[in-house]
C-alpha cells in the first residue's frame, strides 16, 4: 500500500527562481504562482499523498489552503519549505521542515526533496501503526465494557429465552461473528445430552428448532462440552482426518451457507462443570482494527461466495480467553436462572396441587380455579393484541400474566376455611334436616293412626256407631293432612323462585300441625317444625339463608388473609388484592367492600367474568344443570348491561369465543401436571 504513495512537489515561481527543476518520475511537479497553485490543486481521494511545498515566507498563508485541503481529505502530511531574509522563527512551525536563505542549487534541491519525502513517508507509517495500535486499544476497551455490561445485564435477566438471546448477541458483537448457537447440557436418569437451544445468523433468516445431540465427542459442540476445551478453527473445511473433530456440512448444504472460521467455548459453572457451549461462526472483523466499526456482526452480510471468501477471517486468539470470561458469566446467569425457575415451578406446582386438593372436596367445583386462571390468561393475551378500543393502552407483561394466573388460581382458596356442606347445600334444608322433619311427620302420622285406633276400640265395646263414624272421619282427615304437609314441605324445600311467599305457607302448615297434638314418650309436646327449619324453608331465593350466604362470602377475606401470608416477590405483590376483589361489582353491589369500578383492578374484573362464566357452564349439579355457552354469554351480557361486570371485558370475552371444552382440555393438562408433582 505504501508503494502507491503519491508524491507532489509544489514550487511557487518566487521560491526557486534560479534553478530549472526537471520533471521526475519520483514526484509530480506543480508550479506557478501561489494563487495559481492553490486554484489548480485537486487532491485525489484514492491514493495516500505526501507533499513538499517550496514557497516564500509571504506566500505561506495562501499555500496553507492546500494544507487545509490535505487535512480535510485526511490524505497525507504536508511540508513547507521556505526562504527569505528573516526566518521569523519558522523552526517552531511544525509544518515547516526546511528553511533556507540563499538560492538553492539543483543538487541541494534534489537532496532536500528526497530527504524530506523519506521523513514524510516514515512519519506516515508511524502514524498508521500508532492508529492501528490505538484502534486495537479502543477495541479492547470496548470488549472490556461489553464484558462488564454482560455481567450486569445477565444477572438481571429473569427470562431464560431472553437470557440466551442476550448471551449469544453479546458474544457475536464482541467477536464480530456472523452466526452463533448456544447448546445446553441436560441431565436426567438416562444420562447427559446436549440440547441446541438458540441460534442466530445475521446473513440468513433461519427457523429455530430445538434438537438434541448425544453427549459425546462426535460433534464439535459435543467435543467442547465433553472435553471442556476451547476450539478456535480458522477454516472448518480444512480440518484434517487426524483432527479429533470433524465438521458436519449438513447445515451449510441445506442453508446455502459457508461456515469457515469457528470458535467454540465451553460454559462452566461454579463447580467447573460444563453446562453448555457457545459456538460462533465466521468472524467478520477486519484484520486491520483501524477499519473496525466494532459492530461487524450486525453490519456485514455474507451472501455471495466472494463475501464468504473475502469478508471472513479467523477469530483472533485474544477472543479465546475473552469468550471464556463471557461464557463463565453466562453459565452463572443460566444456573441462577434455572434455580429461580425451578423454585418458581415448584411453588407453582405446589399451589396447583393445593388448589386441586381443596377443590376435590366438592366434585361440582372441581377444576374451577384452573379454568378461571386459563380464561384470565387468554383474556390477558387478547388484551395485548388489541390495537384500538378500550384496551389499546393496556399491556400485560409475562410477569403480570403470571401474577394474574396466580391470583385466579388462588381466588377461592379461602373456601378451605368454610364448611363444605354449605357449598354443597342443594336445597333449603340440609338432607339430615329434611330427614328429621319427615321422620317427625311419619311419627305424627303413626301417632294419629294409633290414637284413633285406640279410640275406635274403646268406643267399639260400647258400640256407639255415631262415635265410631266420627272417629273414622277425623282419623282420615288428620292422616290426609299429615301427608299433605309432608308433600308441601318437600316442595318448599326446593330452591326455586316462586311468586308465593314461603313464610305464609309455612305459617299455615304450622297451624295445621298445631291442631294435632303429638307427645313424646315422656309426655312432652313434640316441636315438629323448629324455628330454624321454618326460617330455612322461608328462604325466598336459592338454598342458602343469610348466615350461610355471609359465611360463603367470607371466603374472599379468608383468601386475602391466606394469600397475604405468602412472601411474594415484589412483582407479585398485588395478588392478595386482586383475589380479594373478585366478587366486587362495578356498581358497588358486590362484596366484601362494595367498591365501585374506579377501585376494582382490571385483573379482578377479569377473574369476575371468568368466575361467573365457569360457574354457569361447568357446574353440573343435580339441581342445577350447566348452561350452554350462548346462554352463559346472555347472562354475562345482562350483567354487563347492569354495570355489574366490566362491559369492555365482556365484549372482548364474547369476541374471543372461548369454549368451555377448550378450557377443560387445558385444565386437564394442568391438573395432570399438578398431580404428577
Ligand atoms: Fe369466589
Ligand atoms: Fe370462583
Amino acid at each position: 500500500m505504501h508503494d502507491c504513495i503519491h508524491k507532489i512537489v509544489f514550487i511557487t515561481n518566487d521560491a526557486l527562481p534560479s534553478i530549472k527543476i526537471p520533471q521526475s518520475s519520483d514526484f509530480d511537479l506543480q508550479t506557478g504562482d501561489s494563487t495559481e497553485i492553490v486554484a489548480k490543486f485537486m487532491p485525489s481521494n484514492d491514493d495516500p499523498m505526501i507533499a513538499l511545498i517550496y514557497c516564500t515566507y509571504s506566500e505561506l498563508p495562501i499555500l496553507s489552503q492546500i494544507i487545509e485541503m490535505f487535512n480535510k481529505q485526511n490524505l497525507s502530511h504536508f511540508f513547507a519549505v521556505h526562504i527569505e531574509e528573516d526566518n521569523h522563527n519558522l523552526e517552531t512551525n511544525a509544518q515547516v521542515a526546511f528553511v533556507w536563505e540563499n538560492n538553492l542549487s539543483l543538487s541541494e534541491f534534489l537532496f532536500t526533496t528526497s530527504y524530506q519525502f523519506r521523513l514524510l513517508e516514515q512519519r506516515m507509517k508511524d502514524r498508521k501503526s500508532s492508529a492501528k495500535y490505538l484502534a486495537r486499544l479502543l477495541d479492547m476497551k470496548q470488549d472490556q465494557e461489553d464484558l462488564i455490561k454482560i455481567g450486569r445485564s445477565l444477572s438481571t435477566e429473569k427470562n431464560m429465552p431472553k437470557l440466551l438471546r442476550q448471551i449469544l448477541m453479546l458474544s457475536k458483537k464482541i467477536t464480530g461473528a456472523d452466526a452463533g448457537s448456544i447448546y445446553l447440557v441436560e441431565e436426567d436418569e438416562n444420562g447427559k445430552r446436549i440440547r441446541f437451544k438458540y441460534s442466530h445468523t445475521f446473513s440468513k433468516d433461519l427457523p429455530l428448532e430445538e434438537f438434541v445431540i448425544p453427549f459425546d465427542t462426535n460433534s464439535i459442540a459435543g467435543y467442547v462440552a465433553v472435553t471442556g476445551k476451547v476450539l478456535n478453527i480458522p477454516d472448518v473445511y480444512k480440518l484434517s482426518p487426524n483432527d479429533p473433530i470433524s465438521f458436519n456440512k449438513k447445515f451449510d448444504l441445506s442453508n446455502n451457507y459457508r461456515s469457515t472460521s469457528m470458535i467454540v467455548i465451553p460454559m462452566r459453572n461454579h463447580a467447573n462443570e460444563v453446562i453448555g457451549v457457545v459456538q460462533l461462526i465466521n468472524c467478520k472483523e477486519p484484520i486491520d482494527p483501524t477499519f473496525s466499526t466494532g459492530n461487524e456482526a450486525f453490519e456485514i452480510a455474507l451472501n455471495t461466495e466472494e463475501d464468504f471468501r473475502e469478508k471472513v477471517r479467523p477469530f483472533d486468539r485474544r477472543y479465546e480467553s475473552l469468550m471464556e470470561s463471557v461464557a463463565a458469566q453466562a453459565a452463572i446467569a443460566i444456573e441462577n436462572n434455572r434455580m429461580i425457575q425451578q423454585i418458581q415451578n415448584q411453588f407453582e406446582e405446589f399451589v396447583k396441587a393445593s388448589v386441586s386438593a381443596i377443590e376435590s372436596r366438592d366434585p361440582a367445583t372441581s377444576g374451577h380455579s384452573f379454568r378461571v386462571a386459563e380464561i384470565c390468561r387468554r383474556l390477558a393475551l387478547a388484551i395485548n393484541t388489541e390495537k384500538g378500543g378500550a384496551f389499546a393502552q393496556n399491556q400485560f407483561t409475562d410477569t403480570q400474566i403470571k401474577e394474574l394466573e396466580f391470583a385466579a388460581l388462588l381466588h377461592d382458596f379461602g373456601k378451605v376455611y368454610i364448611d363444605p356442606s354449605i357449598f354443597m347445600k342443594e336445597k333449603k334444608l340440609y338432607p339430615f334436616e329434611l330427614q328429621n322433619l319427615i321422620l317427625k311427620l311419619n311419627y305424627l302420622y303413626k301417632n294419629v293412626e294409633l290414637q284413633y285406633t285406640s279410640d275406635f276400640f274403646k268406643n267399639a265395646e260400647t258400640d256407639h256407631n255415631n262415635s265410631i263414624r266420627k272417629i273414622e272421619a277425623e282419623k282420615s282427615k288428620f292422616l290426609e293432612m299429615v301427608l299433605k304437609i309432608k308433600n308441601s314441605i318437600v316442595a318448599l324445600n326446593e330452591p326455586t323462585v316462586s311468586e308465593a311467599n314461603p313464610a305464609e305457607i309455612i305459617e299455615n302448615l304450622n297451624k295445621q300441625i298445631a291442631e294435632i297434638k303429638c307427645y313424646d314418650i315422656e309426655g312432652k309436646l313434640i316441636d315438629i317444625m323448629t324455628d330454624e327449619v321454618k326460617s330455612n324453608l322461608s328462604i325466598k331465593k336459592g338454598s342458602l339463608n343469610d348466615k350461610e350466604r355471609k359465611e360463603i362470602e367470607s371466603h374472599v377475606l379468608h383468601t386475602y388473609n391466606f394469600v397475604s401470608k405468602i412472601p411474594w416477590p415484589s412483582e407479585f405483590r398485588k395478588i392478595p388484592e386482586i383475589a380479594l376483589m373478585h366478587h366486587e361489582k362495578l356498581d358497588g353491589t358486590g362484596y366484601p367492600n362494595g367498591f365501585t369500578e374506579d377501585k376494582i383492578p382490571i385483573q379482578s374484573r377479569m377473574i369476575a367474568i371468568a368466575d361467573i362464566y365457569d360457574a354457569l357452564t361447568a357446574n353440573d349439579r343435580p339441581y342445577k344443570k350447566s348452561l350452554p355457552h350462548e346462554k352463559a354469554l346472555e347472562i354475562l351480557r345482562a350483567e354487563a348491561e347492569k354495570n355489574k361486570i366490566d362491559p369492555n371485558l365482556y365484549d372482548l370475552f364474547a369476541r374471543l369465543d372461548i369454549t368451555i371444552d377448550q378450557i377443560k382440555h387445558e385444565e386437564e393438562k394442568q391438573k395432570t401436571a399438578a398431580n404428577n408433582y
